[in-house]
């Protein structure tokens, strides 16, 4: 696919411009995610695709946690594309869980996910760092436009993470962190305590277990009330989920009622945009 500079079309219901070419480079970057072994679902990549596409023109995607490269393929696919800055993928690729169980080093990820990322044509547009977010964090000086965290799921390591990157968002950027709705403390507890109840944050929603919110300083107070509905329904996930251990029997038909009654549809293009059109207010 080429990289061409996008038509832009106005939607019928945001002023926000969508690429009328935008599903296609999204169709076509999930072609080629699909292929790369990892968790995360069509309707996810394609929501990540489009947050790629249209969050703020400049800046850096900084992505925690790549594993294979599945997201890292979407967000690169799309970024390129459109002529927008380059994805920093950082992951030590030593995962405990996913590839070290027995507590040892052995086995990595890197090399999978340099032949992925090149496979899929996307090599230059991505920014390797072999190393734990905390290592990048304190140095870190550039501007980011989407901050996609899927690293560290305990609650220290996403408050980590958070704090270690959200200084250097950009106004109306986004801030979209994985299994929010799975179960893990980190990403559920930071999004409900510390992005849904903050007035930094305007628009917030949940694609599948994708939790999101668009970074507002200026103007997110006004979204307080729809911040403080979600924050309502998801916050009663909060003691349910088990930092570390299955759920079972009655504690795990809880969990997905709970769960069953936060809004997390995957909404059309349009949708999305008119969230996150700048010029919204509820
Ligand atoms: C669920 S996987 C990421 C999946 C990937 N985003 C995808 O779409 O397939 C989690 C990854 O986070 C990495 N990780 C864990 N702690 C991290 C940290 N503090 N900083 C960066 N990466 C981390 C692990 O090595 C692992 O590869």
């Amino acid at each position: 696919m080429s990289v061409t500079a996008p038509v832009a079309k106005r939607s019928a219901t945001s002023p926000l411009f969508i690429p009328a070419d935008l599903s296609d480079v999204i169709d076509h970057a999930w072609q080629l995610t699909a292929q790369i072994p990892g968790y995360l679902l069509e309707n996810e990549a394609k929501f990540l695709g489009f947050l790629a596409a249209v969050a703020p023109r400049d800046g850096a995607i900084v992505e925690i946690g790549s594993y294979r490269g599945r997201s890292t393929v979407m967000l690169a696919k799309v970024a390129a594309h459109y002529g927008l800055g380059p994805v920093v993928a950082i992951d030590p690729h030593n995962s405990p869980i996913l590839l070290n169980p027995d507590g040892s080093n052995r086995f990595s990820s890197y090399d999978d996910f340099l032949q992925n990322i090149r496979l899929a044509g996307v090599a230059d547009h991505v920014e390797p760092h072999l190393a734990y977010s905390t290592e990048i964090s304190p140095a870190w000086r550039r501007p980011i436009r989407l901050l996609w965290i899927d690293g560290d799921h305990s609650l220290g390591g996403v408050k980590a993470d958070i704090d270690g990157f959200l200084p250097h968002l950009v106004p109306f950027g986004v801030v979209a962190m994985h299994d929010a709705l799975s179960n893990f403390a980190g990403p559920i507890r930071v999004f409900v305590e510390e992005m849904l109840r903050s007035d930094q944050f305007g628009p917030a929603g949940f694609v599948h277990s994708i939790a999101w919110a668009q970074f507002r300083p200026a103007d997110g107070a006004a979204f307080r009330g729809q911040r403080a509905k979600l924050a309502k329904r998801a916050a009663k996930l909060i003691p349910l989920v088990e930092e570390g251990k299955e759920l079972r029997g009655f504690k795990k038909m809880r969990f997905k009622l709970t769960r069953s009654r936060i809004p997390s549809f995957p909404l059309s293009h349009q949708a999305w945009a008119a969230q996150l059109d700048p010029t919204t207010t509820p």
